[in-house]
């Protein structure tokens, strides 16, 4: 059921911008597992998107000492100067760019600066080209904003990344934005240098699409992953990159709200409109804590980035001995998209046979009281994504369900 019939129900008639945009199939799923959680079921949930860490201590303490010296007030609307000072440190720390004060932007997590870009940007019938698998959320605010999503499959053979004939294709005079994500939500794949470049020539000979890249997971990465941000490799794509960033998922701060991003001038002053209007400037507290997370210590980064190594190595073992699933080992993030079409047409112990990756996953939740989300929710199949930002412990139990669950279909 779409959000606008559920609304409709309610004697209430939706704005038709929203009329296209479903309730995700992660929070559906959420939901019904966290039901069956309440019913009693043992139920494991591998299905969030944040990490289980806390918050550093130096971090939690920047912020009860900016509530102190009463910084609980409106701030400079799109970032207060310090908060602008670190991001443009950061960015020249570790990616090698360099960026005016007036060329970046913060909000109220990356999500809203992706809102702000697009509503920013983008006139009804503009089309921006999204690789999939992708996070749900980018279609639904291109669509929301009257644009047109043009999704491109990228699967596990092309190591989930867009390819450069495929880009070539999909441009259009309509186009006004590419979208990458690096490494990404759900498949944990990431750019190196050498599969950007491909791309970016591509950018170079179509001077009118723009380049959108969210870094959100750069801290968290792999064996040795190099990870560059697009604008470090192609300096002429900078006039039309915004580089896309912030302090959740790396500083366990997703309750926090902050979300930042690098990029022309005009496009950014666009986006502060917006945001005047939406929100008027991000947590005050919450900007004092995100100085201190981007200007601070951070050893942190590398100790949870091991711990996040280990259980990512744990879940595509165990995946991978399973018969008929098949688990390409990601680059970073803290997910795995592993594909099940060895399971697609077996049967259930109850009779029912599995069609789709959501059949898969809605089997796993009945039978192994284990909640995935089906690569379907993220525009390819067929696949399943599991969030591996929980305990060993849970993981493995969680997977030898799995396993319990797969060696009784037939
Ligand atoms: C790829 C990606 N980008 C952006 C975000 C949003 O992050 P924020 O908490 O800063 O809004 C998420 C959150 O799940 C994500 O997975």
């Amino acid at each position: 059921m779409t959000m606008a019939t559920k609304i409709e129900e309610a004697g209430f008639r939706p704005a038709s911008r929203i009329a296209a945009i479903g309730v995700s199939k992660i929070l559906q799923i959420g939901a019904r597992a966290s039901q069956m959680k309440r019913d009693g079921h043992p139920v494991i949930i591998l299905g969030a998107g944040e990490p289980d860490f806390d918050t550093p201590d130096n971090v939690k303490e920047a912020a009860k000492a900016a509530i102190d010296r009463g910084e609980t007030k409106y701030t400079a609307l799109d970032g207060s100067p310090e908060l602008k000072k670190a991001v443009v440190g950061k960015f020249r720390r570790e990616n090698g760019v360099e960026y005016a004060l007036d060329e970046v932007t913060v909000a109220t997590g990356a999500k809203q600066i992706l809102f702000n870009a697009f509503m920013a940007s983008i006139d009804p019938g503009d089309e921006v080209i999204i690789p999939t698998p992708y996070w749900t959320s980018y279609s639904d605010i291109v669509e929301v904003c009257g644009g047109v999503p043009v999704l491109i499959p990228c699967d596990a053979e092309a190591g989930f990344r867009l390819q450069a004939d495929q880009l070539e294709r999909a441009i259009t005079p309509r186009t006004r934005w590419l979208l990458l994500n690096s490494p990404s939500n759900p498949s944990g794949a990431a750019y190196g240098e050498a599969d950007y470049r491909p791309l970016l020539e591509v950018l170079l000979r179509h001077p009118h699409v723009w380049l959108m890249v969210d870094d959100m997971y750069e801290h968290i990465v792999y064996d040795g992953f190099r990870f560059v941000t697009p604008v470090a490799i192609e300096p002429k794509l900078k006039a039309r990159t915004l580089t896309i960033n912030g302090v959740s998922k790396a500083y366990a701060m997703t309750g926090w709200r902050i979300g930042y991003a690098g990029g022309p001038k005009a496009l950014i002053r666009a986006m502060a409109v917006i945001q005047s209007q939406a929100t008027s400037c991000p947590s005050s507290v919450s900007q004092a804590a995100s100085v201190e997370a981007l200007n601070g210590p951070q050893h942190v980064l590398k100790e949870r980035q091991e711990s996040f190594r280990r259980r990512r190595d744990l879940v595509v073992a165990a995946l991978n001995a399973i018969p008929g699933i098949d688990c390409r080992t990601p680059e970073g993030a803290f997910y795995t998209f592993a594909g099940c079409a060895g399971l697609i047409g077996k049967v259930t112990p109850g009779g029912r046979r599995i069609e789709t990756d959501a059949d898969f996953t809605d089997y796993l939740l009945e039978d192994a009281h284990v909640a995935v989300v089906p690569g379907s929710a993220f525009g390819l199949s067929p696949y399943f994504r599991i969030s591996y930002a929980t305990s060993e412990g849970e993981l493995k139990e969680a997977l030898t369900r799995i396993a319990t669950a797969c060696a009784k279909l037939v």
